[in-house]
């Protein structure tokens, strides 16, 4: 078990490649922790930094407010679990997760205790004697997950472990994850660029881009109060709308081509000069084409034509034409509407964002 912490790390690869810059990052004794961002903006990096498997150019991590940063990968008692978890062919399941005990020279019923006790909990104690090809993807990366817990690491990293799998043993091997980190209680880093993943997996995520981390907080923080537009869109699905539009008149109103209304109270008054460019953030299912009774005032209607109807069963996603401007909104299975029916779309004030149109920030927040 331990804290992590970065201080001002950053990573320049040679070649003048900047992967992680302004790293400034605490995940708490027992948490797990999801860094989650798009394709190639440094959350291996981060992570490998963790592991000692990649130098930090210049910033510190400490564990437990020990300095690490100069300690070489085998001197952390970290454990590390990757998309591709080699097994060894030709040693069964227990031998692949007594492996690093043996080389460790660990006693022999040590081994078989610690490897019991792993296997027991991630359900695969009666398959110890079976060849990893006699296993199915789920249970390979299960195996792969016990090899690392048999080490009783202060620290597991997890770098997309799940992309490998199906999309149903995805679903339950993220949950299996969830459970581990309530069972054995280590302190987890877990890698994704999967926001669904990050959101059900994590007890805080750092969301990153472009080597930043924009954004630390719970999966509701970020969802209700993303501080910028990256990340407002990328959590949530479908995404987050934006409308984008200018703040006019005083009392302040936003005016866009699909819709104006009075910029509600919450975002500041004084923060609008009229004129600023500002960018409306609505959430799918914080539009409606029915509204809620008894809301008087809440909602803003906008005239609107429906363009595609995707029925899913449990909820309905409209594609929408407001004005020129394709709206996404999720509706309850009895909402009613077919392509080329106009309709009025009502969108819930209290519920909408704002962005600063130039630096993406939230309006309201600074
Ligand atoms: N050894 C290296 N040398 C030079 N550049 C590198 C090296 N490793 C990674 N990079 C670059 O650093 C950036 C961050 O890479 P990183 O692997 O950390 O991204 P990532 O967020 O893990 O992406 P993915 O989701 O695709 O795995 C990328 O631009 C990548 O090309
Ligand atoms: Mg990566």
């Amino acid at each position: 078990m331990a804290r992590v912490e970065f201080k001002d790390v950053e990573k320049i690869y040679p070649g003048n490649v900047t992967a992680a810059t302004d790293i400034n990052l605490v995940i708490e004794d027992e948490e797990l922790l999801v860094l989650v961002g798009p394709s190639g903006c440094g959350k291996s990096t981060v992570l490998r930094m963790v592991a000692g498997l990649e130098e930090a150019t210049s910033g510190r991590i400490f564990f437990d407010g020990e300095d690490v940063t100069d300690r070489p990968p085998k001197e952390r008692n970290i454990a590390m679990v990757f998309q591709n978890y080699a097994l060894y062919p030709h040693m069964n399941v227990f031998d692949n997760m007594a492996f690093g005990l043996k080389l460790r020279r660990h006693p022999k019923a040590e081994i078989e205790e610690r490897v019991g006790e792993a296997a027991r909990i991630l359900g695969i104690a009666h398959l110890l004697e079976r060849k990893p090809k006699a296993l199915s993807g789920g249970q390979r990366q299960r195996v792969a997950l016990g090899r690392a817990i048999v080490r009783k690491p202060s620290v597991f990293l997890f770098d997309e472990p799940l992309s490998n799998l199906d999309a149903k043993m995805r679903v339950q091997m993220r949950t299996e994850i969830r459970k581990l980190n309530l069972e054995i209680r280590t302190t987890m880093m877990y890698v994704t660029h999967d926001q669904v993943e990050a959101m059900t997996l994590g007890d805080r995520l750092a969301v990153m881009n472009e080597g930043r981390i924009l954004q630390v907080g719970t999966p509701m923080e970020l969802y209700d109060r993303p501080l910028d537009r990256f990340v407002g869109a990328f959590i949530g699905s479908p995404a987050m709308n934006f409308v984008e539009g200018a703040v006019q008149g005083s009392p302040p109103r936003f005016e866009s081509s699909m819709t104006s209304f009075p910029v509600p109270p919450r975002f500041g008054k004084r923060s609008l000069p009229a004129g600023r460019a500002i960018t409306l953030g609505v959430r799918p299912e914080d539009l409606y084409l029915k509204p809620p009774e008894g809301d008087g005032g809440r909602f803003q209607a906008v005239e609107a034509v429906i363009d595609v109807a995707e029925t899913l069963g449990n909820e309905i996603i409209f594609h929408i034409d407001c004005a020129g401007q394709r709206i996404v909104a999720r509706e309850d299975p009895g909402a009613q509407g077919k392509h080329g029916d106009k309709v009025r779309l009502f969108v819930d004030l209290e519920r909408v964002h704002f962005f600063d149109g130039s630096s993406g920030r939230a309006l309201g927040r600074e």
